[in-house]
């Protein structure tokens, strides 16, 4: 590494939490989700720690068996937007979807809000696992997963393109002469490709970090592969440190093998830590809200994985049934490896169910603990930063206040925000515009 890495961090905010019965805990507002006082305290709480982002998920599908989270909650735009008029320097990340959307609109709703903001923006790029989600949006068929994602490549070529219709100085807005742009610095894209047919310009400037952050969430072969191509940050899920450092090793490979460099591209786990003064604390913080999931939830839990998969046909305590292929279409990187580990450790279909809906991570305990683990991790090249999923109502403020001093203490974290833009702190270099860059590289002068 050229430089000493430093640690980033992200927070998601995600309303009552990501299991089926967090919202029963007395501690959490039952609205949570659709709360916007709980969002601010939130994204405060986490620009407080000095955060380098907010984070927030999304879907495009529900049924009744859905988690109480996914059934009622904030669209992620509009919920940013709100966010970003009452923070400073904290970045904004929203999730959406690239096979339900068009790249001209969320080009133009990304660069909204990196204006808004100032330059915080970030898009957590997806695909949408669910089959269901083509109900909702014109009753055309789902695309299979490796056409999702050659979808999604072709979208952020013209999504970026958009985002260069505008040369930085373009806008010259001189009150005397009544110029208001130079022409020369206006350009339309023309794409014409499989998927989309898109002229442009795009009728919003570039920000003042150029472009918008761009995450990718998915671990599969393609998403890898996507990530490796266009992010400047992937999220994921990893299930233990060895399996991070995996991934993180394929995923920096992938990234070079593409003439990319692999400082410029984060990767983010997603942890739950759950912190206690004593283990005992910790472990008893686990066990309330894993009590409060029961074997019927537990089961709805995961078979959403599957397309909302009724497991209650099975016996529960029996080997976890065989499946096929079942799942490779939607979340396949995670129901292969829930297939996997429940062949390879002989697990029943109710210890598969509860290991779903009530994961434990191995961030479970004391500050220091919890501490010693980011260390680890980071140092071993198994994290460039975490996502901090908040797996208990105060866990976002334990994290904040009692494992963020630590880690500034060790020197890892910033005591400081760097920047007032999410590539700033992140340490993320701003993209050229590319014709900015083709006038210098062929020898014009630019003012
Ligand atoms: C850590 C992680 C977070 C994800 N977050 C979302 C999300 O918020 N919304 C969504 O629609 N899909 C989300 N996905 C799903 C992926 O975008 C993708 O559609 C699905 O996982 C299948 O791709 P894969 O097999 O490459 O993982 C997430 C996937 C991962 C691994």
């Amino acid at each position: 590494m050229s430089k000493k890495r430093a640690l980033k961090l992200g927070a998601i905010i995600h309303g009552v939490g990501g299991s089926s019965s967090g919202w029963r805990h007395p501690d959490i507002p039952a609205d949570a989700s659709v709360n916007i006082g709980f969002y601010k305290q939130q994204a405060l709480k986490a620009e407080e720690g000095k955060f380098d982002f907010l984070f927030i998920a999304d879907g495009l599908y529900i049924t009744e068996k859905s988690i109480p989270h996914f059934l009622n909650r904030f669209e992620p735009i509009t919920i940013l937007s709100a966010l970003g008029a009452v923070t400073s320097n904290i970045g904004l990340v929203g999730t959406l979807s690239t096979s339900y959307s068009e790249p001209f609109t969320v080009a133009r709703q990304f660069s909204s809000i990196d204006h808004i903001s100032g330059g915080r923006a970030g898009w957590n790029v997806v695909t949408s696992p669910l089959e269901g989600s083509a109900l909702n949006f014109g009753g055309k068929p789902h695309p299979e997963h490796s056409e999702r994602y050659r979808i999604a490549e072709e979208y952020l070529e013209v999504a970026k393109g958009l985002w260069d219709s505008w040369e930085d100085d373009a806008f010259v807005r001189d009150k005397e002469s009544g110029v208001f742009f130079d022409p020369e610095k206006l350009h339309r894209l023309n794409h014409q490709g499989e998927f989309f047919s898109v002229q442009g310009p795009l009728n919003i400037a570039r920000s003042k970090q150029g472009q918008p952050v761009v995450f990718q969430a998915g671990s599969s072969e393609s998403g890898r592969n996507l990530a490796a191509k266009t992010a400047d940050a992937v999220f994921t899920g990893p299930e233990s440190i060895e399996d991070a450092k995996e991934f993180y090793r394929d995923v920096k490979r992938r990234i070079a093998d593409n003439g990319r460099n692999p400082e410029h591209t984060l990767i983010f786990p997603g942890i739950g830590p759950i912190i206690g003064r004593t283990q005992e604390e910790a472990e008893e913080k686990y066990r309330q809200i894993a009590d409060l999931v029961t074997i019927e939830k537990a089961l709805d839990h995961l078979g959403r994985f599957f397309e909302h998969h009724d497991f209650s046909q099975y016996e529960l305590d029996a080997p976890f049934p065989d499946l096929g292929d079942f799942g490779s279409n939607s979340f396949r990187s995670t129901t292969d490896r829930i297939k996997r580990r429940a062949k390879e450790q002989g697990l029943t279909l109710r210890e598969v169910a509860l290991q779903a809906a009530t994961p434990r991570n191995a961030f479970i305990g004391t500050p220091e603990f919890v501490a010693d683990k980011v260390q680890e991790w980071f140092e071993e090249e198994a994290a460039d930063g975490f996502i901090i999923a908040s797996a208990t109502p105060r866990g976002l403020d334990d994290f904040v206040e009692l494992v963020v001093p630590i880690l500034q203490e060790r020197g890892l974290y910033r005591t400081e925000y760097e920047a007032d833009t999410l590539r700033g702190n992140l340490g993320i270099p701003v993209p050229e515009n590319r014709y900015t860059a083709a006038r210098k590289q062929a020898g014009v002068t630019v003012n």
